[in-house]
Formats: structure tokens, sequence, C-alpha cells
């Protein structure tokens, strides 16, 4: 996408014919795109067109009917805070009373638009000129939202007004990969970490692999996942993190919103929860749990103990309904062979089989194909490490 097919977008004819896109569909889009050039519309503005409408489609899961107001670029799109989750930054922004937040680095606007939709004064900076005009487009019902293109770096936040900062580095590389070293983020975490100096209301979005050694002891760092995909890691800093510093879990979700909090240094080390036998049941951390260094905490919670030192699953002599954790009941255990296995399964008629893993090589695809089942049953098994053996449990998923 280039500025000229977003100013096409932008004419009256334009954005028109965009409003009155049907939902897209990959096998009808063809026949559609060529059916407007017969009507004698521009193949360019054609082209733009259904690029929008298949972006906005696919942002539907990120930002709901608001999706159908506004403007994406595809990296735009696939970086882009879904708004559930930036409507809780802008909230710490809104409750810690900022009067201008900078938004260093604004992508297609999301955050901002969060910030500007709670009233808060929004100036948001992005160097991408495509992504800038969209931002712009974004952010249009906003009074109180100005989008500006340049370097974030270069923004003098003190004749601002700056009051708040936001940061969420991009984190790919030109080619599209994804880097997980913070010095390599675009802005990078260092220059991002030394604007508390100045501008102690400091929040930012980093990857969720982030390490504990590189978070300032003194933030507070919360693990996002939304039904069950860890979305990200939000560092929050001064009056932006009211609970103070330590480490957090907050999960998201049709399951509802569920909050795990642990007081102290961020960067301190996770406590290590004990290992014991295998139980009547099986317990999954969520993702932000685990990131979060949290598991011994709902290990303690269940009353469980770990399958192995090493390995994030929660085993109990009891069912002990949780949030934090997806629960399975045990039906089987034994050593991880692949005759064993299939004899198992060909056995009680399976013939699809859920694999979950955690601590062992074995690739779920490859596995299925080596199994060749064809039976009518369902069947769920967990392969992993129980007392330092590769095996497989059986299990079936708790209601509820
Ligand atoms: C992860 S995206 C931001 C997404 C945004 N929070 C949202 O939810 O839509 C990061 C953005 O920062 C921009 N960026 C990277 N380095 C920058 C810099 N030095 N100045 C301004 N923008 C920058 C990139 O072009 C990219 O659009």
């Amino acid at each position: 996408m280039d500025v000229r097919a977003v100013e096409q977008l932008l004419t009256p004819e334009g954005w028109s014919l965009l409003s009155r896109m049907p939902p897209y569909d990959e096998d009808g889009a063809l026949q559609l795109a060529s059916g407007l050039r017969d009507r004698g519309v521009d193949p360019d503005l054609v082209a733009a067109v259904m690029t929008q409408s298949r972006l906005r489609t696919r942002a539907r899961a990120k930002f709901g009917d608001f999706a159908d107001e506004m403007l994406f670029t595809p990296e735009g799109l696939e970086q882009a805070t879904r708004l559930q989750v930036a409507a809780r930054h802008a909230q710490r922004y809104a409750a810690a009373g900022a009067t201008v937040v900078a938004d260093l680095g604004c992508g297609i606007g999301s955050d901002a638009m969060a910030l500007a939709g709670l009233g808060v004064p929004v100036l948001a900076v992005e160097q991408d000129e495509v992504t800038a005009t969209v931002a712009a487009v974004n952010l249009r019902a906003f009074d109180s939202a100005t989008v500006r293109r340049g370097d974030a770096l270069a923004i003098d936040l003190q004749a601002e007004g700056v009051d708040a900062v936001y940061a969420d580095p991009a984190r790919r590389t030109r080619s599209g990969n994804r880097v997980f070293d913070p010095r390599a983020y675009s802005p990078d975490l260092d220059t991002l970490l030394a604007l508390r100096a100045t501008v102690p209301a400091l929040g930012l979005k980093v990857g969720p692999g982030i390490p504990y050694r590189a978070l300032p002891s003194e933030t507070h760092a919360q693990w996002v996942s939304v039904d069950g995909d860890v979305v990200e890691a939000g560092l929050w800093f001064g009056p932006l993190a009211p609970e103070g510093s330590g480490r957090s879990a907050l999960l998201l979700g049709k399951r509802g919103t569920h909050l795990l909090s642990q007081p102290g240094d961020a960067d301190a080390a996770a406590t290590q929860a004990a290992a014991g036998p295998l139980g009547s049941h099986l317990y999954e951390p969520d993702g932000a749990v685990i990131r979060a260094g949290l598991v011994a905490r709902v290990a303690e919670e269940l009353e469980g103990t770990l399958v192995d030192p090493s390995i994030a699953y929660i085993t109990t002599t009891a069912e002990r309904p949780t949030p934090w954790a997806t629960g399975f009941r045990v039906l089987d255990s034994f050593d991880f062979g692949l005759k064993r296995l299939r004899a198992y399964l060909r056995d009680r008629d399976v013939g699809r089989v859920t694999i979950k893993k955690r601590g062992t090589a074995v690739v779920p695809d490859q596995l299925r194909q080596q199994l060749g089942l064809k039976g009518s049953a369902d069947a769920t098994i967990v392969l992993t490490r129980l007392a330092g053996k590769q095996s497989v449990i059986v299990v079936e998923p708790l209601r509820g």
C-alpha cells in the first residue's frame, strides 16, 4: 500500500465504494474486482478497495465493528494492539491524570484511539509515511489527537507539554521477521527506558518473551493473554503503575477478566514450585501466568505440584476450579513409545487425537501421521516428562 492508494480511498468515490463492499470473501474477490473494473472504476482504486476490504474483514478480530470505519496497512494491522487491550492501556493514563500523552511509534493508531476515546489528549508520532496517513484517518474523529509524521525520538517532549509517554516499539525487521532482542526494537528499549528520567509516567509494550533480566526492577510488568493467547507484556512505570513494582498476569476473554499479581522486584527470579507424582488431575497454566513466573503461586492455590521440576504442568489429587489454568481429568499414563501409543489408541477406536506437549521434541502433526489412526472416537493426550521420563498422559478436558 502506498500513499496514493490511501489518497484514492479518501476521495468521496473511494470512501463510498469501500463502505459498500460486502464482507471479503477470497472465492468471490476476483469476480467482484473485475465487475468493478467493467463498470469503469479505476483499476488502481479497485485494487486499493479490495486490499482494504480484505484487511477490514481480518481486522474485525481485533477491532470488532470499529474496523468498518478504519484503514489498515498489512503490517500495521499485524502489529496493532487489539482494542480490548488498548483500552486497558488507556485506562492507566486516564487514571494517572495524564494531560498529554506522546505515543512514540503509533502505527495505525490503535493505542492512540483508545487514549483519545477516553478523552486523554494524545500526540501520535509515526515515521512511516503511509502508516502515519492511515493513523490520521483512524484518529479523525478525535479533536484531542494529533498525528505527526517523523522520528519519535526527535520530539521535544517538554516543549510539547507531554507528561506521559506510551511506546509500542516495532519488533519486526524490514523483511517482516520477528525481533526478540529488545536492543533491536525500533525505537530500541534502552532509549525508551531512559525517557523515564524526564517523563516518569512511561508505559511500554514489549514482546512476551522478554527476559526478566531486561526489566528494570521498579517496573510493573504485566503479561496479557486473550482467550489463552499471550499477546504482550506491558511495562508500567511511575504513576501508571499504582499497583507498584512486580509482575502480573492479566487474563482477558470469554472466561472473564482475571488478574494475578505478585509484588516485588520485576526482575526477581520466579519461585520454583515443588514437583510430585501424577495425580488424578492435570492443569495447564495460562501462558500469561507462565510468562509472569507465577506457576508456583497457581500450584499453591490448587494444592498441586509440578509433573517435573522444569515443566509447567500442575497435577492435583482432586478437581480444583480455577481461572488460571485449563483442567483435565487424568485417564491413564505410560512411558512414551510409538508402538505402545498406537496400540493404546487403536484399541480404543480413536481416530482424532488432540496432542498437547511440553518438554518434548515430538512434532504433533508428524506423530499424528505416524499413528495413522482411523477410528471414530476422540482422545486428548499430553506428551511430557514424568519423573524425568518421556511419557504420555491420556486426559479428558474438564467442563467449564
Ligand atoms: C508496533 S507498531 C505500533 C502499533 C500501535 N501501538 C497500534 O496499536 O496500532 C510500531 C510502530 O513504530 C514505528 N516506528 C518505529 N521506529 C520509529 C521511530 N523512531 N519514530 C517513529 N515511529 C517509529 C513503526 O513504523 C511502527 O509503525
